[in-house]
């Protein structure tokens, strides 16, 4: 769907189905809902007064125009209590009217920006959140998409106000890269192992470099020893599909540019290697590349807007398979920055590939770094499934930053302790550190570890709980399936990004 900006008359726009909206209790609508009234000889107020449009909250009133104006259709969006409203309400009303108009068959929507006017609200916010709930809203799983007859092709965001276009213009913009860059992703956190391998993610990032000129590396095996990568190579043994070690580069010299770094897991299957899994769920398993995919999804954006950032994307990909040649719990590995590590659990096989990314990304000498990983079940145990990720960081100011990024983008983030007491949980006989404690603190421990391999400013994200929609957690603009987290989350904080 392409989402268009115009000035003028929502009445004129041309579009199948025209989207405004109304405010809980509002019984003389003003403003476009007011103007489409009047063109209707007062219809939505009729409507408003027997009782059949109360302006809900996820509320979506139809009123047919029978000719008086060139619509089609007009959908009546409920924004609830004005007292209420703030951008999670203008994504639900965005969300919940434009999937009536697809299940009515429109093909051209013009609508209002949700939230245009209120006070408190910025407009270029409102947009974004108008224009992106629209597209997530529509997201359909790969198995269904694209079904051409019930796929919207084009949104035209109306303003009357000329000054107003600006900044709608700039939401817009944002709405569209995130809108897509989502898709990418719930895509690929949706597609089977066999299908999204470590190859078939290089694939994406070669793909993004080529669109948006950036320099992209993919190491394989031998790239990866020759760099003494042996925290990623270990997980990698059991595998028969080749690891691919992935580094995207954006304006990578253009050393003016502030510096930042993402890091993603891409385990594209996790069996948890010879410390095997219970069969139980173990095809949700396919989502542990995750973070490497929102992280990829952020660096689309990053080229699409082209952020004045050097940004660059590190993504070690690999499956965690038990097999003759895999690496064994007692294995006594050495990491890249030459620390050693005795396994006690494959199956923490996560913070061993984020080692050697993290000690990779300090030699572009970055202001942060930031990682996302479906790291830990116990951070799933910890903040509820769905609800929020778990942030560790090393310096304040960059934590803040991230939580109002993600309290902004409704991607919940909640600090946790980075405490020097889970160190000595993971203490080794035989090596610096072992990859693994006991059952209790399990979120903390996976932290500290982390901690050993960074040496800048760094936060890690533990999104384990988030990146499939949670039954208790679907809304209209995430629905069931994979919820793209983090894109939206990362694409803010690199936005708003001042040293
Ligand atoms: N990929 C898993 C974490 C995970 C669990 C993600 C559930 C999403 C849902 C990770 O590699 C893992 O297996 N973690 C272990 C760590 C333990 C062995 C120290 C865990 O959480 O049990
Ligand atoms: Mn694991
Ligand atoms: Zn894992």
């Amino acid at each position: 769907m392409k989402i268009n900006i115009v000035q003028g008359n929502i009445i004129e726009s041309g579009a199948d189905t025209i989207i405004v909206n109304l405010f809980a209790g509002v019984t003389e609508p003003d403003g476009a809902t007011g103007a489409v009234d009047q063109a209707l000889g007062g219809l939505i107020r009729e409507l408003i007064k027997s009782g059949d449009l109360r302006g809900k909250l996820g509320e979506v009133g139809s009123v047919y125009p029978r000719g008086a104006i060139a619509a089609q259709r007009v959908l009546i969006a409920g924004l609830g209590e004005k007292a209420d409203f703030d951008l999670e309400a203008a994504r639900r009303a965005s969300a919940f009217a434009m999937q009536k108009a697809r299940d009515l068959g429109a093909r051209k929507v013009a609508s209002i920006v949700h939230g245009a006017g209120v006070e408190g609200v910025d407009l270029a916010d409102a947009a974004q959140a108008t224009g992106e709930a629209a597209m997530l809203g529509l997201y359909k799983s790969p198995k269904a998409y694209p079904e051409p007859w019930d796929v919207i092709e084009e949104l035209t965001l109306v303003e009357f106000d000329q000054n107003k276009l600006p900044a709608i213009e700039a939401g817009a913009r944002v709405a569209q890269a995130n809108g897509r860059a989502v898709y990418m992703v719930r895509d690929l956190v949706l597609y089977g192992p066999n299908i999204v391998t470590p190859t078939y993610i290089a694939d994406k990032a070669r793909e993004i470099a080529h669109q948006y000129h950036m320099n992209v590396t993919v190491g394989d095996r031998a790239w990866a020893a020759e760099r003494h990568m042996g925290a990623f190579l270990a997980v990698a043994k059991g595998a028969e599909e080749p690891p691919a070690f992935i580094i995207l580069e954006h304006n990578s010299n253009r050393t003016d540019l502030d510096t930042l770094v993402l890091v993603g897991k891409g385990i594209t299957f996790d069996t948890g290697g010879i410390s095997l899994k219970p069969a139980e769920k173990l095809e949700d398993m396919k989502t542990d590349m995750a973070g490497a995919a929102a992280v990829l999804g952020a660096m689309q954006v990053a080229g699409e807007l082209d952020l004045p950032l050097r940004l660059i994307a590190i993504l070690p990909c690999t499956e965690n398979m038990p097999d003759g040649r895999a690496f064994r719990p007692a294995d006594i590995l050495t990491a890249s920055n030459g620390k050693t590590i005795e396994i006690i659990s494959t199956d923490a096989e996560g913070r061993l590939v984020l080692a050697d990314a993290l000690v990779y990304a300090s030699q572009f000498k970055p202001q942060a770094v930031v990682d996302l990983a479906t790291l830990t079940g116990a951070c799933v145990v910890a903040l509820g499934a769905g609800v929020a990720a778990g942030i560790f960081c090393n310096e304040p100011a960059l934590q803040e930053k991230l939580i109002e990024s993600g309290q902004r983008m409704q991607e919940k983030l909640w600090a946790l302790p980075l405490w020097d007491d889970y160190k000595r949980k993971i203490k080794s006989l035989v090596a610096d550190v072992a990859n693994s404690g006991t059952r209790y603190g399990g979120v903390g421990t996976s932290a500290i570890f982390l901690k050993e391999f960074v040496d800048y400013p760094w936060a890690h994200l533990d999104i384990a709980g988030m990146v499939q929609v949670d039954p208790s957690q679907e809304n209209p603009y995430t629905p069931m399936g994979a919820t793209g987290y983090g894109v939206r989350l990362l694409v803010d904080f690199l936005r708003k990004w001042k040293r």
